[in-house]
């Protein structure tokens, strides 16, 4: 089959990756060890197998958890070299890259040790490979907007490291308004804007996050199809979803594969984007998730270029840079 082929080959961005869901079982058990740290699993095996989830929140809990053994700026630093790697093998050209900051802040690291690691390791790989990549701080929605709002004041000092903000973590209740102000704080300093918003979380939560916030990138969005109004807006203003397949199968936002609606979305003119969301829990890196919903869903040629030419519309990667990969 010539698909597979050009879906693995053809350059791609990738613009929804939690830089916390790229750590491997493997990388785990070698940071526990490292640290000094003792892990209530017994084996590589045993985590893995916890790696069953049922919806997002049961997702979460374990993600959270591997999350724990991230300690030193050396440790976020391996973490995103292996990724940037890993990444440049799909063909990856830029990637944009999510990190949880108040998941680590609350155990007590500080907000430079997770950003000055993670940027060396963009430095790093852009000089050694090419592949160019930038830091989205991700608020989560289940805290407070306080916390968010320390978060930032945090982040101050470490402005020109992050190219923009987004919002993550437990959906269901917790809908984009609650950070009204706080994203309206970002934009006044200039950070591009995103949000996870209809993943689990109704087309409201779509509405709320452009409205409300007013993003740039809906962060999956697959719950728009309920909603023709704003199906019409997304197309209309060519607002990009990050869509990630293997996750929403892996989350049972869609129970089989096949019944995912990324060629709904294509066929009716929205800018989607595939991505790998969180790939060491979900069971494939980006050009997984690109092989395995074209074959599940007979996606076609012509909608593998669209994809690729999403990915890298959407992206903030400078004008000089979108023009050198025409
Ligand atoms: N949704 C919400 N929060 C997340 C996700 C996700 O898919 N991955 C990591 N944090
Ligand atoms: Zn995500």
């Amino acid at each position: 089959e010539r698909l597979p082929g050009l879906l693995r080959a053809m350059p791609k961005a990738e613009l929804h990756i939690h830089i916390e869901g790229t750590l491997e079982p493997e990388m785990i058990f070698a940071l526990a060890q490292r640290n000094g740290l003792r892990l209530p699993y017994a084996s590589v095996q045993e985590l893995r197998s916890a790696y069953a989830f049922s919806n997002l929140q049961s997702f979460l809990d374990v993600y959270y958890a591997g999350a724990s053994v991230l300690l030193h700026e050396q440790d976020f630093y391996d973490l995103a070299r292996a990724y940037l790697a890993r990444a440049a093998r799909d063909k990856v050209l830029h990637a944009e890259i999510f990190f949880d900051p108040q998941t680590h802040t609350a155990r007590g690291v500080a907000m430079e040790t997770v950003v000055n690691g993670l940027h060396r390791a963009c430095a790093d790989a852009r000089t050694e490979s090419g592949i160019s990549a930038a830091l989205i701080l991700c608020f989560l929605r289940h805290l407070s907007e306080a916390s968010a709002f320390e978060t930032l004041e945090q982040a101050g000092p470490l402005r020109d490291r992050i190219v923009g903000v987004g919002l993550d973590s437990s959906e269901q209740g917790h809908p984009p308004e609650k950070f009204a102000r706080v994203f309206a704080r970002c934009r006044e300093l200039g950070l591009r804007l995103v949000a996870h918003a209809g993943e689990e979380g109704p087309p409201a939560y779509i509405w709320g996050a452009l409205d409300a916030l007013k993003v740039e990138r809906i962060d999956h969005g697959v719950q728009a199809v309920h909603d023709a109004a704003l199906m019409r807006r997304l197309a209309q203003e060519r607002i990009a979803l990050t869509v990630c397949p293997l996750s929403n199968h892996r989350l049972r936002v869609f129970p089989e594969l096949a019944q995912h609606n990324l060629r709904q979305l294509l066929d009716a003119g929205l800018a989607a984007t595939v991505n790998s969301d969180d790939p060491a829990y979900f069971g494939g890196y980006v050009n997984e998730n690109f092989t395995q919903v074209f074959a599940a869903t007979g996606l076609t040629v012509r909608h593998a270029y669209q994809l690729a030419f999403n990915s890298f519309e959407a992206s903030f990667a400078g004008t000089a840079e979108k023009r050198a990969w025409e």
